[in-house]
């Protein structure tokens, strides 16, 4: 399969990589308007066929997929003339810019028959399949809270807030691992910079008792990244800042208990051992790269598809019009 790659700026180069070191991939073809991308790429990567033409990409028969990594706001128009060019695309999280451009896209993917994979990277990684998997197995029991921190100093992005950029990860994990289905959402969040928020918390509430919440900033002078996931028999911790024990499984919970006679509700707490499965350290995009290639070659949608581009970009728009009304919740 040949393929193209749109956007050689700080992410596009992750995906030449990987794109150009899996076996089913036989050329990669880059594109950069800024002619000191493409340098960068040709001195890495030689074999890299490259061009500042995005109409190359276009017009060459040969490729079948085009990866796009530009910023979120240019997503909509060049993903759009990938598929009337009749191309599979690629495209960063978030998927694009607004709902209606999601949907629009995706219809005009089922119309000629193409797939659309959205790179929610952490869907790939050891760590996130470990967590779907304790999930799925009921080791947890039902989940009621999903609780994220995702804080560091940088990078300001010029085309979206705090909560387009750094959010989409933390949601797409959620989405992913919880399998209930987001009711409302509720946010507030302030710009001290520009227009753009640099800090945010989002709440949301879910059809049934569960609740999550999200914690992004540019502006925070330590690095964190930790999750976690409460469940009524045991809760997770997943640190990936953590090198070994990225994921720590507690045997702790809460149990309720009446005694007989006395009418008051009696708080008991179990505290119970800790342990941290092992963890596949593979590289995430290497994975998501074979996933978006097999699915095309299946003709199968990829485990990312628009359909979950499109549930993350939901929540991202309804959390702007509630940081826009300081809060309002959002009814999804
Ligand atoms: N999956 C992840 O973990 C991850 C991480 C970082 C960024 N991203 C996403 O990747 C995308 C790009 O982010 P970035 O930080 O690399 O941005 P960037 O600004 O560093 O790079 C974008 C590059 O695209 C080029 N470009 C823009 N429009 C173009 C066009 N029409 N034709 C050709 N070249 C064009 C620019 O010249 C620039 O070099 C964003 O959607 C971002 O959210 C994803």
């Amino acid at each position: 399969m040949n393929i193209g790659i749109v956007g050689l700026g700080y992410w596009g180069p992750n995906l030449v990589r990987n794109f150009t070191g899996n076996s089913s991939v036989k050329t990669v073809y880059g594109c950069d308007k800024n002619p000191a991308r493409l340098r960068f790429i040709e001195e890495k990567f030689p074999n890299v066929q490259l061009t500042s033409e995005y109409s190359d990409l276009l017009k060459n028969p040969s490729i079948e997929l085009i990866a796009i990594a530009i910023p979120v706001v240019f997503h909509f128009d060049v993903a759009k003339q990938a598929l009337e060019a009749g191309k599979h695309i690629w495209v960063e999280k978030p998927f694009t810019a607004s709902s209606a451009e999601a949907e629009e896209l995706i219809e005009l993917a089922e119309k000629k028959n193409l797939q659309i994979f959205v790179d929610h990277t952490f869907i790939y990684t050891g760590a996130v399949k470990k967590i779907k998997e304790t999930v799925d197995k009921g080791e947890l029991g039902d989940v009621i809270y999903f609780d994220s921190v995702r804080v560091n100093l940088g990078l300001f992005q010029h085309d979206v807030n705090v909560v387009w950029d750094l959010a989409p990860h933390d949601l797409s994990i959620m989405d992913y691992v919880i399998s209930k289905k987001v009711k409302a959402v509720c946010a507030n969040g302030i710009a001290n910079y520009y227009n753009h928020e640099n800090i945010a918390h989002l709440s949301l509430y879910f059809e049934e008792n569960c609740f999550a919440h999200f914690h992004v900033n540019w502006t925070s002078p330590v690095k964190i990244r930790r999750m976690l996931v409460g469940g009524k028999k045991k809760m997770l911790l997943f640190d990936d800042m953590e090198n070994l024990e990225k994921i720590k499984i507690y045997d702790s919970g809460v149990e309720l208990e009446n005694q007989e006679g006395i009418y008051n509700a009696l708080v008991q707490y179990r505290i119970g051992d800790m342990y941290s499965p092992k963890v596949n350290h593979t590289e995430a995009l290497s994975m998501a790269v074979k996933e978006c290639i097999d699915a095309i070659q299946q003709k199968r949608k990829p485990l990312t598809s628009g359909i979950e581009g499109l549930k993350v970009v939901k929540i991202l728009e309804a959390s702007d019009q509630s940081i826009k009304n300081r809060g309002k919740i959002i009814e999804l």
